[in-house]
């Protein structure tokens, strides 16, 4: 990780990567609408699976590594790489993430959000809060990119922002953002702890994700023995995921992932 290149996107590049990335966005904002008490993950798989084909894509999870889906549903105490399945059933109250990654034109575009279904007056506090803390987590992390920073400072942002909080949240360890572009996954690593002043310098053209998963409880994560893909609580209790890919630019930094660019 340390001594691997990390890929500089050209202007054209970056105009294929803002495609793939705002399809991915669109597909993440109206999904909103389906995830709601008695639809199963499958649904939700299906939704994503036809708008990434009807956008010219191709769903970047299907097959990757033997991945089964095309996106990754993951349901409370899961915190990510849960598989869409027609057996498992919403309710009023969960919180879930869903993982989209839209393939096209040989560069992919990588995002996730949270949805409180039922709304938020069907979810504990605890689980409210916890969504909305993770999302200024990643905004917290998403300031701290411009060129010549490093890429220590983002988990270090997002680990000053969760320790000001005052609640014994953990930061997941295990699994962390990521280059992405012609590769799904690609360097630099980017770990959502950490200590500022480490890591790579930053350069106008990189694209990387920024995806932290905040653990209700303990960081200590376990993995099904089952499916070999879900990715579980040690403890049990709730996760929250949000993600974008972002992009480095002369001024700071353009936020790649974000829906209504792509006129459909
Ligand atoms: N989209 C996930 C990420 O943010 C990766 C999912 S890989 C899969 O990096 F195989 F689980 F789909
Ligand atoms: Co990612
Ligand atoms: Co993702």
């Amino acid at each position: 990780m340390g001594t691997a290149k990390i890929s500089i996107k050209t202007e054209h590049e970056i105009r294929l990567m803002r495609e793939s990335c705002s399809i991915t966005a669109d597909i993440l904002a109206d999904i909103a609408e389906i995830v709601v008490p008695g639809i199963t993950t499958e649904d939700l798989n299906k939704f994503v699976h036809e708008r990434i084909l009807a956008a010219g894509g191709t769903p970047s999870t299907l097959h990757y590594r033997g991945y089964p889906k095309s996106c990754c549903t993951s349901l409370n105490d899961v915190i990510c790489h849960g598989i869409p399945s027609s057996h498992v059933v919403l309710k009023g109250g969960d919180i879930i993430n869903i993982d989209v990654t839209t393939y096209k034109n040989g560069f992919h575009g990588d995002a996730s959000c949270m949805y409180l279904v039922g709304g938020a007056d069907a979810c504990s506090s605890a689980a409210r809060d916890l969504v909305a803390h993770t999302k200024e987590a990643l905004a917290r992390g998403i300031q701290e990119v411009k060129p010549g920073a490093r890429i220590g400072n983002i988990g270090a942002a997002i680990q000053d922002y969760v320790r000001e909080l005052g609640i014994p949240y953990g930061i997941v360890r295990e699994y962390t953002g990521h280059g992405v572009g012609r590769e799904f996954h690609e360097p630099p690593q980017v770990v959502h702890v950490g200590r500022r002043g480490t890591g790579e310098v930053m350069r106008p053209g990189m694209t990387f994700t920024i995806e932290p998963m905040i653990n209700q409880g303990t960081h200590q994560t376990v993995l099904s023995p089952i499916d070999q893909w879900t990715v579980r609580t040690a403890d049990g209790k709730l996760s929250a995921q949000w993600e974008h890919t972002v992009l480095v630019t002369e001024e700071g930094v353009e936020i790649l992932t974000v829906p209504g660019r792509s006129g459909g």
